[in-house]
């Protein structure tokens, strides 16, 4: 399943941090209210169980999350999602993955890895606003199924139809929620019009 989240308010704050000119405070800014406003969307199937609560006034049936779930952090731009999506669904977890894109091969590299031993018994969401070739997520989704998770999610912010079309190819379980479906890849293998590399974009270098 792929969802391109349609809201106008995440369309302008997509458009600031699309802006050349934008800082890197600001980016970081929109970012985490970009995740603040897609959680409703990707989040709008989780499973509740009742809980008796008390008012000041009365007894009454209140509502706690009956799923363990788990954020998967690429870094480094993946941090930039990290803040937005811990304050909505703040019971989450939180694992890493670092990896890198060779700029010239543009193949994965992974040199960090911390995730929770009993990684099947969660929904684990994988945050990397980009989706360009697709070569990161898919190899994030192979480490994450050798680890044994068995039900994974992929939450980006800008995709190119090239990364999306080999994400689905290589992994059609793997639900992908992203704010904008672009148009292509660059000889660069940048998406076009993206927003640059978000890592640097986040960090400033
Ligand atoms: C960026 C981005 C993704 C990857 C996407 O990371 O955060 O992980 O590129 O590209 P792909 O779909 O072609 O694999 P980058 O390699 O720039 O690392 P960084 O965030 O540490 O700068
Ligand atoms: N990684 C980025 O940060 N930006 C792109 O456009 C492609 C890959």
């Amino acid at each position: 399943m792929n969802k391109i989240i349609d809201n106008p308010l995440i369309k302008i704050k997509l458009s600031i941090v699309r802006d050349k000119e934008t800082c890197n405070a600001v980016f970081y800014q929109e970012l985490t209210d970009i995740a603040i406003l897609m959680s409703p969307y990707i989040f709008q199937d989780l499973k509740l169980q009742e809980v008796n609560i008390e008012t000041p006034v009365s007894k009454t049936k209140g509502y706690e999350p009956a799923e363990k779930i788990l954020f998967v952090v690429i870094l480094r731009a993946g941090l930039g999602f990290l803040e937005g999506f811990r304050k909505m669904v703040p019971f989450a977890k939180t694992g890493f993955l670092g990896m890198y894109r060779d700029e010239t091969t543009l193949e994965p590299h992974d040199y960090y890895n911390r995730l929770p031993a009993d990684l099947k018994d969660y929904n684990v969401y994988v945050l990397d606003p980009m989706l360009a070739t697709g070569g990161s997520a898919i190899d994030a989704v192979n480490s994450l199924k050798k680890a044994g998770a068995n039900k994974i999610s992929f939450i980006g912010l800008v995709g190119a139809p090239e990364g999306l079309a080999k994400l689905n190819k290589t992994h059609p379980e793997v639900n992908v929620y992203l704010a904008s479906l672009d148009e292509k890849l660059n000889e660069k293998g940048y998406i076009v019009p993206g927003l640059g590399d978000c890592g640097d974009r986040v960090f400033g270098f």
